[in-house]
């Protein structure tokens, strides 16, 4: 399905910088590759920018919006415009299906994007996503964004629901969230809450660019005080040792035969 103007999606209004702040990591990237295994044919489903698609095999890019699909680095092929509930492919028709931190964009449609998923790869689907059990325990979701984790208890499917969608054989990794971690995403934050000060780095992140401007304004503010005033530190300074944290980042792969 070609996106229209009633669905006009979210990443047209907020993805305008996100090539800048979410650059790969190349410890997620591995893990990913790792888990898409030997495929050679692979479709990338809310592909965005086209991080963490492996160069040496061949990629279908699936995504709707035109300011992401716009950010492709030069030579990938053109993505497909359409949504994960319609792929537009044959059944089997490629190695793997994947998809990274997309899954939560697909509203209703979550469980057939998944069933579409598993309907085009021959070999095995490849999910990046968040357990908001865990991400909703962050420091920033907890004391400060508390919209943002009642948000995501609603929008990301639990990683049990997702292998009962993927027919009941996947397998759930935890990926930490590493401090030095590249790809800007909100569980990027728990290592670096002067991030919250960055408009930049904020608007990159759908969690932040889908709040109202005065809840923005009342968590900088808040984080910003805090900072100063030593208060952060005191409760979560332990923080600052960590090189890495279990944010709630999952893997989720299913071997489809
Ligand atoms: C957080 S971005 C992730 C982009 C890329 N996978 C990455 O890891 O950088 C989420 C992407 O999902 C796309 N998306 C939103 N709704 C979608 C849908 N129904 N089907 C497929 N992709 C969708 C967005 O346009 C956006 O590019």
């Amino acid at each position: 399905m070609h996106p229209t103007a009633a669905n006009q999606p979210i990443y047209d209004a907020i993805g305008h910088d996100y090539a800048t702040h979410r650059q790969e990591d190349p410890s997620l990237f591995q893990e990913i590759l790792n888990a898409l295994a030997g495929a050679q044919t692979i479709v990338n489903v809310g592909a965005g920018a086209g991080s963490y698609e492996p160069r040496d095999r061949t990629v279908l890019a699936v995504e709707p919006s035109e300011v992401m699909a716009r950010q492709r680095r030069a030579g990938s092929l053109p993505a497909i415009r359409a949504t994960a509930d319609h792929i537009p492919l044959h059944d089997g028709s490629v190695d793997a299906a994947m998809t990274v931190l997309s899954l939560h964009h697909w509203g209703q449609h979550q469980r057939a994007g998944i069933l579409e998923m598993r309907r085009v790869a021959r070999e095995r689907v490849v999910i990046v996503t968040i357990d908001p059990r865990v991400s909703g325990q962050m420091w920033l979701m907890k004391d400060y964004l508390q919209e943002v984790a009642a948000l995501d208890d609603e929008i990301f499917p639990l990683p049990e629901m997702i292998c009962e969608w993927l027919g009941g054989k996947a397998e759930v990794k935890v990926i930490p969230t590493r401090r030095d971690i590249t790809d800007g995403m909100l569980l990027s934050f728990w290592a670096h809450p002067e991030r919250v000060m960055s408009p930049g780095a904020r608007a990159a992140t759908s969690g932040f660019a889908r709040q109202p401007a005065h809840v923005v304004e009342r968590v900088v503010d808040a984080i910003q005080r805090d900072l100063a005033d030593g208060s952060w530190d005191q409760r979560y300074g332990a923080l600052r040792a960590l090189t890495e944290l279990d944010a709630g980042l999952r893997l989720i792969t299913a071997q489809l035969k």
